[in-house]
């Protein structure tokens, strides 16, 4: 029998599916078999009383994202990609953003420097589709999804993203002709811009009030125009980065009628609130711009609904929105080097290396998820929702060997000294959390060794993604046919 590279031995293995107990041979990058009592491999890892875990994708983080205001995101393809590999993440997809008047094809060439020679971990692009023009709908965008670039994501707020209900119309279509994934952001663009002027008329410019400004009305509204518009385009889309009860319930109200509705939370909306972003309870002065993010973190009970919501199959998918914009750095939250109004900080909080370990202390340590169910959320769902299954989020054979030693007893109080990005800050820090990532393998390749980095910037592919492989949100009946 031919030697493996590399021998994993000892560990207990989660997917989606189960959780069983075998030792772990790769070759050529690739799980090649999973059995009791593999012979030694040309290096093995004793990985008694670790868990192995599939590698997780991060399906929705922004990094080197060119922002066009004068505010630069703190962390590019190697500083990113390196914070994800010590949180336990191996595939990233960022967003490749057209700018409007601009072209979508130039976008994804950029992006495509922007990366090179950088990543520690595998990677693909998302589209960010901000100028619909004829040529895009009907050239740029259907060659790109066939290229690899099977997703978009597209926005119902932000003055140089948005789009109108037509455009979005228009956009859906394409998606349902190509088979391509939309992810959306419901936000109501005109609800924000009143509420943000009325806010400060009164002087109300704290970051306090950015939260103010997006209720949860406004998201609610707008994932039930998404919901509908999807409906009549009769194409599935994915709801990114849901921040409560009210959206959740409309979520779950699409599912129920056998909708091909599904959807995302991160972590801001499990650990942190309106209060982390100023007033009586937050933070003094300017400190509530490190968690100014949108949709806006909202209260306790919004945080219990989107726990049972990912407990209960509403969510499919667990990403960071990484967002990282540096607090004290005038390219950063202190836009011009001024505690300026909540309207011009920069949304988004950095959250890529601690995605996974909040999620396993809180749900799975805590009996919140099963094991699985973390794995499914944060490995397996991204890698079926993108196209990239069953080559990412699992370990099996054939599947790459991108696989992530847990030390699940492992005792971490976050601090962001610790930390592998490129911002100044964490929003949880001083948080306490009970199993860590030790091990990273990218492609059989120990990326992260115990806080050592191994492999080199430029270790992480690009990888091309497929048409989504989807089944119907769990428990959803299909729709009546219509006719
Ligand atoms: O505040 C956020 N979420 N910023 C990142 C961009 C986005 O809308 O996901
Ligand atoms: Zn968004
Ligand atoms: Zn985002």
């Amino acid at each position: 029998m031919e030697t493996f590279d590399l021998v994993i031995r000892g560990a207990t293995i989660a997917t989606a599916a189960e959780v069983f107990k075998a030792d772990i041979g790769v070759r050529g990058g690739r799980v090649a078999a999973l059995a009791d009592h593999l012979p030694d491999g040309e290096r093995t890892i004793d990985a008694t009383g670790l868990l192995a875990l599939p590698g997780g994708v991060d399906s929705h983080c922004h990094l080197d994202q060119p922002t066009g205001d004068g505010t630069v995101m703190a962390d590019d393809f190697l500083t990113g990609t390196r914070a994800a590999a010590f949180g336990g993440t191996t595939t990233v997809i960022p967003f490749a953003c057209q700018q409007k008047g601009r072209s979508l094809r130039d976008a994804v060439d950029d992006y495509h420097r922007r990366a090179a020679g950088k990543p520690v971990v595998d990677y693909a692009f998302h589209l960010i589709v901000s100028d619909p023009t004829p040529t895009v709908r009907g050239q740029e965008l259907p060659a790109l999804i066939r290229d690899g670039y099977t997703s978009f994501k597209i926005y119902m707020t932000y003055d140089d993203l948005k789009l109108s209900d037509r455009e979005i119309l228009e956009v859906l279509d394409v998606a349902r002709s190509e088979g391509a994934m939309v992810m959306m952001h419901a936000e109501n663009a005109d609800c924000i811009a009143w509420l943000t002027d009325k806010l400060e008329r009164a002087g109300q410019t704290a970051p306090f009030f950015h939260g103010l400004s997006r209720p949860p009305v406004v998201e609610r509204e707008a994932t039930h125009r998404a919901i509908a518009l999807s409906e009549l385009a009769d194409v599935p889309i994915l709801i990114v980065h849901v921040s409560g009860a009210e959206a959740v319930e409309q979520i779950r109200w699409a599912q129920g009628r056998g909708l091909r509705l599904y959807a995302e939370t991160c972590p801001q909306y499990l650990f942190l609130t309106a209060d982390d972003l100023g007033g009586p309870h937050g933070p003094p002065g300017f400190e509530g711009a490190k968690c100014v993010c949108s949709p806006p973190p909202r209260d306790a009970a919004n945080q219990r609904v989107i726990w049972d919501a990912l407990e209960n199959g509403v969510f499919q998918v667990f990403s960071s929105d990484h967002a990282p914009f540096r607090y004290d750095d005038p390219q950063g939250k202190k836009v011009r080097g001024e505690a300026a109004s909540f309207r011009h900080v920069p949304n988004g909080i950095p959250g890529i290396e601690t995605r996974l370990p909040l999620l396993f202390s809180e749900g799975v340590v805590r009996g919140r998820i099963t094991l699985p169910r973390f794995v499914e959320l944060t490995a397996a769902g991204p890698a079926r929702m993108y196209g990239l299954h069953p080559r990412k989020g699992t370990i099996a054979v054939g599947a790459d060997a991108d696989i992530v030693l847990w030390d699940p007893e492992r005792r971490v109080t976050i601090t962001n000294a610790d930390l592998h990005h490129n911002v100044d800050y964490t929003p949880y820090e001083g948080m306490a959390v009970t199993g860590w990532p030790v091990v990273t393998l990218s492609r059989g390749v120990v990326v992260c060794d115990h806080g050592r980095l191994l492999a080199p910037a430029g270790h992480g592919e690009f990888l091309r993604c497929a048409s989504p492989d989807l089944a119907r949100p769990k428990g959803v009946r299909p729709p009546a046919p219509a006719f």
